[in-house]
């Protein structure tokens, strides 16, 4: 597995999202208190892009269904839960879901060496 060059140290901020890519892969980086955390930008409910979601305590939202992902772990939390921003019912989610199942992110290996992120890729 290959170590790739992805950013400046510095422009990996707490609660934002930098894209990135290696691979062939499109990466969001972020820090959790503190934490370098690294997972796919892509949801694995329709596989779109996740970076413009909202970051909230290390929890990223899917701008487009509501699916939330813990950026370190890419533990799935909640699964389809919302549509152009407004809660769906309960009743409606799975409906919603097309019948995926919930899925967590994929995450990557990330460090920090003479202020440059490298990626495990
Ligand atoms: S594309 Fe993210 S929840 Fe559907």
């Amino acid at each position: 597995m290959a170590e790739i060059d992805v950013a400046n140290v510095a422009d990996v901020r707490e609660g934002a999202a930098l894209t990135v890519r290696a691979a062939g892969r499109s990466i969001v980086l972020t820090r959790v208190a503190g934490t370098l955390c690294a997972v796919e930008n892509r949801c694995p409910h329709l596989g779109l892009p996740l970076a413009r979601g909202r970051i909230v305590d290390g929890v990223i939202r899917c701008p487009f269904r509501g699916s939330s992902f813990d950026l370190c772990s890419g533990a799935n939390l909640d699964w389809v839960n919302a549509v152009a921003g407004l809660p769906l019912p309960q009743w409606s989610r799975r409906i919603v879901a097309l019948g995926r199942e919930p899925m967590p992110l994929q995450t990557f290996v990330a460090r920090e060496r003479d202020g440059r992120v490298y990626l495990e890729a």
